[in-house]
């Protein structure tokens, strides 16, 4: 078992006096192409990453408890605003699918760090997913799962995120990218073995808070559903680039990364199959150029990475999740990525921004029942 899911294990004893029947645990992500497409009806390339949240649990009794924030909450319908808000929602979304459920009591330990844009969230949701599927025979499908945490997200816990953390939480193999469309939710792998390419993907967590995170979001997502109307296609994953002419102002500029941004990730794909680095990373770039230009979604610092990865010699980097503070990550030689992480740093400090915090990449298995 991995060390999260111990700590969730021992955590259930000495909680619960208990041995806890099941330990499941499922990750958080990085997108490595494809943002703010999933919403859109589009396609993303998420990769899970090596940092879990892990839940044991066991039948009978009502209770939540958290590792991470040390604290007991009741496992009741009603939502009080903290972490247990997400397997409460993944409980109410159970429900919503006709599927009945017991009692039970879990508890939970994750070193996916929070609010930084790895999905934290999704993750719990995930294992809780996979969890009470397991605990209690639901004989659910992972993309049953994972349309259920969505919901969960949007309707219960009240974010109105597309279908991207959750399937890559739930759906993603180890030493593969997710190509998923978001429009049929068909998804598949798509090998990633950077190590044998010499390659390494660094991701750099500008830890800047994501405050004005939830209504940028909105916003943009309201601005394609303005600029899908217009153009009267149901997403904008339909529009072709020669319909952006009958746009203008945001509409447009919002519009026009989704249009370009969805045709990059299947090129990226081509890229990766191709085992054409170079390629993938003109994209990341180019991906990054439409997100700080068009979407509007970056930061001083998120820039300021991508451009010190330039100099760096990284054959990309870009902005990956939701954007307004969060995470980037950078494609290099692996044997500059120390010099990259130092010298970023140093920059960044010299600017004043916050201190950033680094984090290893290897694409990691997806949400799995572990004992
Ligand atoms: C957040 C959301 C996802 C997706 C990304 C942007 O992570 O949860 O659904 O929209 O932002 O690509």
């Amino acid at each position: 078992m991995r060390a999260v899911e111990e700590k969730a294990a021992r955590a259930y004893r000495k909680r619960f006096d208990h041995e806890p029947e099941l330990i499941a645990s499922a990750p958080g992500r990085i997108n490595l192409i494809g943002e703010h497409t999933d919403y859109n009806g589009g396609f993303v390339l998420p990769c899970a990453v090596g940092r879990r949240v892990a839940v044991a649990m066991g039948r009978g009794g009502d209770e939540l408890y958290s590792t991470n924030f040390d604290e007991t909450r009741p496992m009741s319908g009603e939502k009080d605003s903290s972490w247990a808000d997400y397997p409460r929602g993944v409980v109410w979304a159970i429900g919503e699918t006709g599927h009945g459920i017991g009692d039970f009591r879990a508890a939970f330990a994750g070193d996916v760090p929070l609010g930084a844009g790895l999905s934290s969230s999704a993750a719990i949701e995930a294992a809780t997913a996979l969890a009470l599927d397991a605990l209690f025979g639901l004989g659910m499908d992972r993309k049953e799962l994972a349309v259920l945490c969505q919901r969960a997200e949007n309707e219960f816990v009240g974010v109105g995120t597309g279908i991207m953390d959750q399937y890559a939480s739930l759906l993603c193999e180890e030493g593969a990218a997710l190509l998923v469309d978001c429009r049929s939710l068909q998804a598949q792998s798509v090998p990633l073995d950077l190590d044998a390419a010499g390659l390494a993907l660094l991701v750099c967590d500008t830890q800047v808070e994501r405050g004005l995170a939830d209504t940028g979001y909105n916003d943009r997502r309201a601005a394609c559903e303005r600029a899908a109307e217009a153009l009267g296609v149901e997403y904008l994953r339909d529009a072709r680039a020669e319909d952006l002419e009958n746009l203008s102002g945001e509409e447009l500029k919002r519009a026009r990364h989704i249009v370009s941004e969805n045709a990059r990730v299947l090129e990226a794909v081509e890229a990766l199959r191709a085992e054409d680095y170079r390629e993938l990373g003109r994209l990341m770039y180019a991906s990054h150029a439409s997100m700080r230009d068009d979407y509007e979604i970056s930061t001083q610092a998120l820039d300021a990475f991508v451009e010190l990865a330039k100099e760096a010699g990284a054959l990309g980097a870009r902005l990956t999740g939701a954007g307004f503070g969060g995470c980037a990550i950078a494609l290099l030689p692996a044997r500059v990525a120390d010099a990259l992480a130092r010298e970023t740093r140093a920059r960044f400090a010299e600017r004043g921004f916050e201190e950033p915090a680094f984090y290893e990449f290897v694409p990691a298995a997806g949400a799995e029942v572990a004992r």
